[in-house]
């Protein structure tokens, strides 16, 4: 016969079930270059997991004694929700702090790129684009990248510019072959200066290849599938937004444009099948990556930054 008692207790045990899996896949999801080494986190995740798997049992244990009793369901039925709201309210504040983090990134980056012709909002850029990418590649490569380390590398790829002479970098004309060495330096620049930082050994291999030919003629020489695939991810995003955004040396072609070139790359210096899954995704939502980004460097037009 079903009782209130029953309800409450098969519809808790559902509820701990739930938090458990939950649980384990936000540990997945959040298992990036921010959470990584934090140590409170990761204590705090077991806890809640040990203490869910107490529970159950003790629900067992509980529920045998006394079958019928309401208040014993309603007990059971309140520590499970409790237990989920604990996991979801833990969670959503990683989110959240990660959230604001990202955005101060964001604002550095582009205080830091902000004056320089060549690389004004670029790096902002390619972070858009390979977010909305991300969306459009398919599971099996999602479930290869961490989301999150995917937006840091893009975001950060490009850091060791600032480690290029500044008359370098706005130069109009064509680098010398000196020029070119140095230039050709900035992933390896970026790596050292983010190697005290433990956890983005993560994503060290993602920047230092985003140069990378699957030919083999990049930075490093590395081919095809040697070459991370996030890096390979990141190269078509970092070439897209340099074919569109105007620098000294060139003109900004349109999205159609740039998308006949990324294509006449693929195979060579592209990934074919991941320029296939770029040029899938929507005009506008590719459109939208730069509008977003104008957005936000126009905030510092009336500065001096870098002069
Ligand atoms: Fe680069």
């Amino acid at each position: 016969m079903i009782t209130a008692t029953s309800i409450l207790t098969v519809s808790g045990l559902i509820i701990l079930l739930t938090t458990l899996v939950y649980c384990v896949a936000m540990i997945r999801r959040h298992w990036d270059v921010l959470i990584k080494d934090r140590s409170f986190l990761i204590t705090e995740i077991s806890i809640e997991i040990v203490l869910l798997l107490f529970l159950l049992v003790a629900y067992y244990q509980v529920y045998k004694l006394w079958p019928g009793n309401l208040w014993v369901g309603l007990a059971l039925f309140s520590a499970s929700v409790l237990a989920f709201y604990e996991a979801f309210m833990a969670f959503t504040k990683a989110r959240r702090i990660k959230e604001r983090a990202m955005e101060l990134l964001e604002t550095l980056i582009c205080v830091m790129e902000a004056g320089d012709p060549n690389l004004d909002g670029h790096s902002l850029h390619v972070h858009n684009l390979v977010s909305v990418f991300y969306d459009y590649l398919p599971p099996i490569y999602q479930q290869k990248l961490n989301y999150e380390n995917l937006r840091y590398a893009s975001l950060f790829l490009d850091m060791g510019k600032l480690g290029i002479p500044r008359s370098i970098l706005t130069k109009s004309g064509k680098l010398t072959k000196d020029e070119m060495e140095l230039m050709r330096r900035h992933p390896e620049i970026c790596v050292n200066i983010l190697g005290p930082v433990g956890s983005f050994s993560m994503i060290s291999d993602w920047i230092l290849y985003h140069h990378e030919r699957v030919d083999g003629k990049g930075y490093h020489g590395l081919k095809g599938d040697e070459i991370p695939l996030a890096s390979r991810v990141i190269a078509i995003a970092d070439t897209y937004s340099a074919l569109t955004m105007d620098r000294t040396y060139k003109a900004s072609l349109p999205y159609d444009e740039a998308i006949i070139e990324l294509r006449q790359t693929a195979g060579t210096q592209l990934d074919a099948e991941l320029v296939g899954y770029f040029c899938e995704i929507p005009k506008h939502r590719i459109e939208e990556c730069l509008i977003s980004v104008r957005q936000i460097t126009a905030r510092y037009q009336d500065e001096h930054f870098g002069e």
